[in-house]
């Protein structure tokens, strides 16, 4: 029997007030893990409303207090981390080593954001007029949207609702469906660490019942999005016609640079793990390579190798290298991609759905790998978000970086090389959010910024010192003790 679980609005548990449910499955096995509300605008609205009625409280509530919670909120994600990681591997598919690692971008995260309790620093400048007094503070903004992906289930919630909380906003967050639990927890553990009712507000449901609801609420400010770029584009229009601020997180096809003078082995194994870690489901995946044309061959007979070595299975099995695709339609676009990919380079590796009796009633597919693909082709331009990966033949440091910077998207890159004149131009002029040498295109850490240009985003970056920029507003005041009227611009000239 799948669990029932429940919205959670103005410090109560409730069901949709539709009555309707979804049903969450594990992508391994098939099996049904959990009801959930299948919510719609009336409880958004009600949702919007416990935001708004918690709001003046918490917003006056020191912010050292609110950090506090926050910091809390941490313990109790550590003492949980591996209760939380087989949830996470039960519900999202990805192996217990990166859920883990999944949990404990929450811990870090939390610790972090409460650590901005105590600074949130203001900036005081003098006043060009005499006895006035000038300063920038940081104000909350109101009620925060929070729309979050499946594929970090308990991270990116934590880059977003952490620092919001902080920052004295009040949320509404809307977990991903194929990923409810994770937010349930999330949610439930804010609460024990004594949140108080109506701050933070958890309504499960689609897209188009709830996330739609809350991008279109005049009673929201702030919609926070990770995902994908079309979706983005979306709410970036349906939101920022109303005024809201809109902070988007999306696509990727990150790539990684060898050059000729690169650590082979190493490059390979940073490579695997970039390309079909999480199944190739992260933002920051490593989707192709833009090889030397002196190194292409060999690397790619290593990362061939490599990819049809690794073990695939349910990710709480210890001896589980690659877990299952989310879903079936996950399954479906990459199956449609290898196909289009048969057409624009050689397959080294991989290219079908697994068939072996035991990993029949998940989602999986073998890693796959493409060599000798033009940069310009389908599966070397557009994101898969699976374990499929492009080999691109590039001539010049010059020409990868063209290459590199021609893609729709900016999130993250990465360069190979024992040249340190190559590593700093690469630095330079990759022009992406996150660059990385000697090292894959994924493991961002919390206390740097994290977000990328062009089409993976709009210009906001979460985590970091950056952290509390999507939630505030500057609000300059001006204190003058002169006892006259002072004009500025007019008085002292
Ligand atoms: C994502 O893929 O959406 O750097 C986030 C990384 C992780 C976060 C990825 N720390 O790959």
């Amino acid at each position: 029997m799948p669990e029932k679980f429940l919205n959670h609005i103005a410090g109560r548990w409730v069901p949709a007030r539709s009555g309707r449910t979804f049903c969450n499955h594990n992508p391994a096995t098939g099996e049904a893990l959990g009801d959930y509300p299948a919510s719609g605008p009336e409880d958004v609205d009600a949702a919007v409303l416990a935001a708004r009625a918690a709001y003046p409280a918490w917003r006056l509530t020191p912010a050292p207090k609110r950090a506090e919670i926050v910091f809390r909120a941490g313990e109790i994600i550590r003492d949980r981390k591996e209760d939380l990681a087989r949830a996470m591997t039960r519900e999202m598919g990805k192996i217990l080593v990166e859920t883990r690692g999944d949990v404990q971008e929450g811990i870090d995260m939390a610790y972090l954001a409460a650590g901005e309790g105590r600074r949130m620093y203001g900036v005081t400048t003098p006043s060009e007029m005499p006895n006035k007094w000038a300063m920038s503070i940081r104000a909350p903004i109101g009620v925060v949207g929070v729309i979050t992906p499946w594929n970090f289930p308990f991270a990116i919630p934590s880059w977003k609702l952490m620092p919001a909380l902080v920052a004295g906003n009040t949320a509404v967050f809307k977990p991903a469906g194929d990923t409810p639990e994770m937010a349930w927890h999330f949610t439930k553990i804010f609460e024990e660490a004594g949140l108080p009712p109506g701050v933070l507000n958890l309504v499960f449901g689609s897209g188009s019942q709830v996330g739609d609801p809350m991008v279109e609420h005049p009673g929201i400010q702030v919609i926070s999005f990770t995902g994908s770029t079309d979706v983005g584009l979306r709410i970036a229009g349906k939101g920022g016609a109303s005024g809201k601020r809109i902070s988007l997180e999306m696509g990727g096809k990150n790539a990684i640079i060898v050059m000729d003078d690169a650590d082979l082995g190493l490059a390979t194994d940073a490579i695997a793990w970039s390309a079909f870690g999480t199944t190739g489901q992260r933002c920051t995946a490593c989707s192709r390579v833009l090889v030397h044309e002196r190194v292409h061959d060999a690397l790619a007979e290593r990362v061939a190798a490599k990819a049809k070595a690794l073990r695939l299975g349910d990710g709480l099995d210890p001896a589980t290298e690659v877990g299952p695709l989310i879903n079936k339609s996950q399954v479906e676009t990459v199956s449609r991609y290898v196909e289009i990919g048969k057409g624009e380079g050689a397959l080294m590796a991989g290219g079908a759905v697994a068939t072996e009796p035991a990993l029949s009633r998940g989602h999986f597919f073998r890693p796959t790998v493409f060599s000798g693909v033009p940069g310009d082709a389908r599966i070397a331009v557009e994101e898969i978000f699976g374990p499929v990966l492009a080999m691109v033949k590039v001539k010049s440091l010059e020409d990868a970086v063209a290459i590199n910077n021609a893609s729709r998207y900016g999130l993250s890159s990465s360069i190979f090389t024992a040249d340190v004149h190559r590593a700093f131009q690469a630095m330079r002029d990759l022009d992406t959010g996150i660059v990385y040498v000697n090292h894959g295109t994924t493991g961002a850490e919390t206390h740097l910024p994290f977000g990328g240009t062009r089409g993976t985003g709009n210009g906001h970056r979460e985590a970091g010192h950056t952290m509390l920029d999507p939630f505030t507003e500057w609000k300059s005041i001006y204190v003058d003790f002169s006892g006259r009227v002072q004009r500025a611009q007019i008085d002292n000239n």
